[in-house]
């Protein structure tokens, strides 16, 4: 691969900064929002709220002058489990949220009783109604709230509810990603008091009335890194644009580890790709360890490692779904317990996959780059949950790659 490639704004900061929305009845502008599907999903649930939402390029305008519905359709949480942090903003603004409660997905279980026992620390009361949660907050007061484990999802909607309680709430043990960060930011920018947003604690001082902003998605650490990671494995010169590369330290340390030869300059990441590299050992976990959502590119990537690597996922419970499908092009894997142990082979050969979810479809895409031969990927609508325009993106870098109907 050779050439430039640009990454979009992040789809998981955009997606609660969307939900964050509903704090205000003024216009917001979103620049560098990426047009995905998961975004869309996001659009609708806002819509269905009493939102209007007007793309143009990859600016969106959004204004939720009125809330019209407590209640969000069966369909869209369904579709998407990002949206359960429409909870949050929701009892602060309205006081009331009903949502189907979500059931499990590809790769793993995902309860949400941490954002729940958040919520109820904050005062709300929260009822199952027939496969639904109905969530009832007449007044939102400030509280410290230790969170068991960093969960992203819960310090977002437990950030966006003590936005407006009455007295200061402390999240301790909170998630330290760097689109928790930039949730806070935005919540600032609309007027709100959030400090500690990157650290484990997170103070919020409720305030009253929330105002419009214009505020710029932080560029998607995860599409960089699948991009290095492509880029490495296929060999070939790229420059990935539009990085924060603190961002990506816990990636480029691992591909040090490894031998991949990348310089960080001011434009983004320049990586120097030769294809084949040292095995080396990976273990996810939350921010700023390594990002469960490089596990699978990564894995990968050292299916042709010289060696022998030991991956281990311990954020989510059930996800090597796409080591089955890299077997199947030639890769040498075994599942013991949450570890995969990845034997490096020569090559891999083209074949036939599915995507089982978004990750997992970016990791066979940078697979089927490396493999001998044309292999068809398919499920493709998971990978374009979380890509913008891969194929295209890809064809810029020299990549033979097409999307058939
Ligand atoms: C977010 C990201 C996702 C990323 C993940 C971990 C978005 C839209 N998605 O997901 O891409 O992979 O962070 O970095 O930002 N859990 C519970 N109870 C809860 C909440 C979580 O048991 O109430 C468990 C989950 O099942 C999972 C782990 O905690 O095993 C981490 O989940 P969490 O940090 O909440 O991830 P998400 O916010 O769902």
């Amino acid at each position: 691969m050779n050439g430039k490639v640009q990454v979009s704004g992040a789809k998981n900061a955009v997606l609660p900064i969307l939900a964050a929305c509903l704090l205000t009845s003024d216009k917001v502008v979103l620049e560098e929002a990426p047009d995905l599907l998961d975004v869309q999903v996001m659009i609708q649930v806002l819509e269905s709220l009493g939102g209007k939402v007007k793309r143009n390029g990859k600016k969106l305008q959004v204004t939720v002058k009125e809330i019209e519905s407590i209640e969000t359709p069966y369909d869209l949480i369904t579709k998407m489990r990002a949206s359960v942090v429409i909870m949050g903003p929701m009892l602060a603004r309205k006081g009331r949220v009903r949502i189907s409660q979500p059931g499990g997905c590809a790769i793993g279980s995902r309860p949400i009783n941490w954002h729940l026992k958040g919520l109820e620390y904050l005062g709300a009361q929260v009822r199952m109604d027939h496969g639904f949660l109905d969530i009832v907050a007449p007044r939102l007061t400030g509280a410290r709230i230790y969170l068991d484990f960093p969960s992203v999802g819960a310090t977002e909607n437990i950030m966006m509810a003590a936005a407006c309680a009455q007295g200061t709430t402390v999240i301790e043990n909170a998630a330290q990603e760097p689109e928790i960060v930039d949730l806070a930011n935005f919540i600032n920018e609309m007027g709100g008091k959030i400090r500690g947003a990157g650290t484990n604690i997170i103070n919020i001082e409720g305030v009253k009335e929330f105002h419009g902003t214009t505020h710029t998605v932080i560029p998607d650490r995860i599409e960089a890194g699948t991009f290095v990671l492509m880029a490495a494995a296929c060999g070939g010169e790229v420059l990935v644009r539009n990085v924060i590369t603190a961002h990506l330290k816990p990636l480029l340390a691992k591909l040090d580890e490894a031998g991949v030869i990348y310089k960080e300059e001011d434009e983004g990441i320049r990586v120097m790709g030769k294809g084949c590299y040292n095995a080396v050992d990976i273990k996810t976990q939350v921010h700023p360890g390594f990002p469960t959502d490089l596990q699978a590119p990564i894995l990968a990537m050292l299916t042709l490692a010289k060696g022998t690597a030991v991956v281990t996922e311990t954020v989510f419970e059930n996800r090597f779904m796409h080591v089955d499908e890299l077997k199947r092009m030639g890769a040498d894997i075994k599942i013991e317990g949450r570890s995969a142990i990845v034997q490096g082979v020569e090559s891999l050969h083209a074949a036939t996959v599915a995507a089982t979810d978004l990750r997992a479809g970016a990791a066979l895409v940078l697979a089927a780059l490396t493999a001998n031969g044309t292999s068809e990927i398919r499920e493709i609508h998971h990978i374009e949950r979380g890509y913008e325009n891969l194929d295209l993106k890809l064809r810029g870098l020299g990549a033979e790659i097409y999307k058939v109907d």
